[in-house]
């Protein structure tokens, strides 16, 4: 099988130019939960999502085309037809692939290669973002956020508790500056495995757009 690349930069001019496009639902799921995988890489969480729950409409997101190749393959031959895969930048092009108020879930696992200070410019959860997000969310739909790196969690909490992203109706479903102890979900991604295999300990946050909204 041939290697994937390791990581590209988000930054560069290619991944830039908006190109992704629209996650269609087969017919038979019109109108079923949606929930949707940011940066899934190899996509363990979202075929196993997928596997387990037919009746929901699962969509597995990456900049690395090559991942969405190798994944649109695998579920074609496992014949998942709730389960999609696309390209996107998730910081430039989300916005074409959503509806607003069309998703009842994101999960943004293991994000960020991106770690060290000088690489802050590339951390994928800023403001922007999460206007994107709540945006394509349903009233009470949630961003289910986890990592491994506890200053990358604070990074992404300290956006999530920005007065800006509360305006947004966003809201941390514990209490405001709380990692969550639960996954919301009884799957996990390749990262979160190897996290556990290795005893270190996974950094979560969820937070919930209000029903008024
Ligand atoms: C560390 S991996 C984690 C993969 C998987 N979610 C897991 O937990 O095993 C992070 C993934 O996010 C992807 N990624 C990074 N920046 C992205 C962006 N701006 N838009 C979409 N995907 C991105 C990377 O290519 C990579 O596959």
């Amino acid at each position: 099988m041939r290697n994937i690349r390791q990581h590209v930069n988000p930054l560069g001019l290619y991944y830039q130019q908006p190109r992704a496009q629209p996650a269609r639902a087969p017919e038979r799921l019109s109108g079923a939960p949606v929930e949707v995988e940011l940066g899934c890489a190899d996509a363990k969480f979202s075929f196993d999502f997928a596997r387990a729950r037919p009746d929901c409409f699962v969509v597995g997101l990456e900049i690395r085309e090559a991942w969405v190749e190798r994944n649109q393959q695998r579920a074609a031959r496992e014949e998942l037809d709730n389960l999609h895969f696309g390209y996107v930048n998730m910081n430039v092009d989300l916005d074409r692939v959503f509806a607003p108020k069309s998703v009842d879930r994101f999960h943004i696992l293991f994000p960020d290669p991106w770690f060290k200070a000088r690489h802050q410019k590339r951390r994928v959860v800023e403001l922007p973002l999460l206007e994107t997000l709540t945006r394509q969310l349903k009233a009470g739909g949630e961003i289910h956020y986890a990592s491994d790196i506890f200053e990358l969690t604070m990074h992404a909490m300290a956006e999530f508790e920005d007065p800006s992203a509360r305006a947004l109706g966003l809201h941390n479903i514990v209490e405001p500056w709380s990692f969550a102890r639960e996954n919301p979900v009884p799957h996990t991604s390749r990262r979160e495995d190897t996290t556990h295999e290795r005893g270190q300990r996974v950094w979560r946050v969820r937070y919930r757009k209000s029903a008024e909204v």
